[in-house]
């Protein structure tokens, strides 16, 4: 080496590391939701994020959008699959592009309680459905609870017949859809975010969804009436884009993994809290009327929502929908 070689090294060295340095800043990481901070998700996402940057914030830095502020869940779902975000964490009722196998957890009055949702879900059937979209670019990390469905209105109700005519917001999905036409109800397809103020506007009448949304969104402002039907699920499935997942080191996806499983213990503690302490508040909230159906009233919303089991049998499959009855019985 010359030494005028030697001297341009030495005058280029720091702009080479100032160049590495700044090309080896945290890569940011966007994760979008659509609900608020504090709910199950909400908080989630949160834990997640600190425990990233606590154990790899030099390597990566978490953006959170929470309350649908850059997309949707449906845009959502389809920004995981092109790899435009990192994270999402959409209800399993908004696979439905992509799949129709996740269509189960739609099924009216399939699973008994949150136990058999858990047990579903750790089941070797529940496990395949974390990665059967991948190749579409969708990766399921874990599945995240918030809880069991309940039926709100504006008007008071108790029989299945009762919600005749009423418009009620569904997430769009064809088992939530027929859901609504077999109780002569008319199913309005609508965003979240859109949900309070179609309500507030008498657009639709009617919505389903967990204690936690109906509190977090204030949706009890404008639906007097409420039963405690209990009839199907809303969770969730943490997803990420299976390139960029395959691009990362074992070493940095085992840390990932442990700061999602630490992170989804947290969200379904938070949902096992919300269920009741949500719920509670509602419940005792004077222009709110809440409902508990008798054993009689409750076979008669099952009697009239259960025909949907077998009509989406083929397009769910028997042994998922199997897997899911198995799941009712506590070990
Ligand atoms: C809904 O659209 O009602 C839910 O999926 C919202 C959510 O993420 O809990």
């Amino acid at each position: 080496m010359t030494l005028l070689s030697l001297r341009w090294l030495r005058l280029a060295l720091p702009c080479v590391l100032v160049a590495g340095f700044a090309s080896a800043e945290p890569q940011t990481l966007i994760f979008s939701h659509v609900v608020s901070e504090n709910t199950p998700k909400g908080k989630m996402a949160l834990m997640f994020k600190s425990m990233i940057e606590r154990r790899m914030g030099d390597q990566f830095q978490v953006e959170i959008y929470p309350n649908t502020e850059l997309m949707d869940d449906d845009e959502a779902v389809d920004a995981i699959a092109e790899g435009r975000i990192h994270f999402a964490a959409p209800s399993l009722s908004k696979f439905q592009n992509y799949t129709t196998q996740l269509m189960v957890y739609d099924l009216p009055f399939l699973f008994a309680d949150m136990g058999a949702v858990e047990r579903f879900q750790g089941s070797t059937a529940g496990q395949a459905l974390l990665t059967h979209m991948s190749e579409d670019g969708i990766l399921g990390l874990s599945y995240l609870h918030n809880g069991l469905k309940q039926l709100t209105a504006s008007r008071d109700f108790s029989l299945p017949e009762d919600l005749a005519g009423l418009r009620f917001r569904i997430i769009a999905s064809d088992v939530l859809q027929k859901q609504f036409v077999l109780l002569n109800a008319e199913p309005v397809p609508m965003a979240f975010s859109q949900v309070y103020q179609a309500l507030a506007d008498n657009d639709i009448q009617g919505q389903e969804n967990t204690w936690s949304n109906i509190y977090s969104q204030a949706f009890y402002e404008h639906q007097p009436f409420m039963m405690q039907s209990n009839h199907g699920v809303l969770d969730y499935m943490v997803i990420t884009n299976t390139d960029f997942w395959n691009s990362l080191t074992a070493e940095q996806r085992q840390e990932f993994r442990f700061a999602m499983e630490m992170s989804v213990k947290y969200g379904n503690a938070v949902a096992l809290a919300k269920n009741q302490n949500d719920r509670a508040a509602i419940a005792s909230m004077s222009g709110v009327s809440l409902h508990e159906p008798t054993l009689e009233q409750l076979a008669q919303w099952q009697n009239a929502m259960k025909p949907l089991w077998q009509e989406y049998e083929p397009q769910i499959g028997a042994d998922v929908i199997e897997a899911a009855l198995d799941a009712n019985q506590a070990p």
